[in-house]
């Protein structure tokens, strides 16, 4: 089962770099499920200017669209690692989003969030956009509030994840209740394609 671990913001000096490498690690080391980190460093797109992809699954506007579009439709389902700006979710997040539709539909998602309330008004808005991407967002999510995003960039190691390690019991329980859902989803998704 594929788990890709997507990192919510792009700019210079962030923190979703620093989450994501814990998360990846954690990952790595108590489950066998497969890993992607999917960085939207990587992925550059214009701000969405295309037909509704919701409208025509899969056909893409874009080479870069349809890179990040085949990316994700590999996928059993998401971490999304987010930070929160002006109360909202980063927005080449949601950019990443409106250029797909079906590659994330009938998969779970969850997330890590950080901030001055570690980032639940940001979780709490990508849940309803899930809800429009006939996902399922989930109940588990892990919110790091500032004493540890200071303990995290007191660190010059940029590898270094230990100031994340008291939240691991959080980051296990959102990790076991997406390998339910993933599991669950997946198995229905085969069943209606037969
Ligand atoms: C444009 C901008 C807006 C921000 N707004 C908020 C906010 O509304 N709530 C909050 O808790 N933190 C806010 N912050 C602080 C972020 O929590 C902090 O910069 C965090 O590290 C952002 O994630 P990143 O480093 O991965 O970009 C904001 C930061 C930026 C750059």
């Amino acid at each position: 089962m594929l788990i890709q671990v997507i990192t919510g913001t792009t700019r210079e000096g962030r923190l979703s770099e620093r989450v994501a490498g814990w998360v990846v690690r954690y990952l790595t080391e108590h489950t066998d499920l497969e890993i992607e980190q999917v960085d939207l460093r990587d992925h550059p797109l214009p701000f969405f200017d295309a037909p509704p992809p919701a409208k025509a699954p899969r056909d893409y506007f874009t080479a870069e669209a349809a890179r990040l579009g085949s990316t994700l439709d590999r996928a059993d389902g998401y971490i999304v690692v987010t930070g929160e700006y002006n109360h909202g979710y980063p927005a080449v997040l949601k950019n990443a989003m409106d250029w797909t539709f079906v590659e994330w539909t009938r998969k779970p998602i969850a997330y890590v969030g950080w901030g001055n309330v570690g980032g639940a008004r940001a979780i709490e808005q990508l849940r309803q956009v899930a809800v429009e991407f006939e996902m399922a967002p989930l109940r588990h999510a892990v919110h790091i509030l500032p004493d540890t995003m200071i303990a995290a960039r007191q660190s010059t190691e940029p590898g270094d994840t230990s100031a994340f390690v008291p939240l691991e019991p959080k980051l296990k329980l959102l990790v076991d209740d997406l390998q339910w859902w993933a599991a669950a989803l997946r198995t229905a998704r085969r069943q209606n394609d037969n």
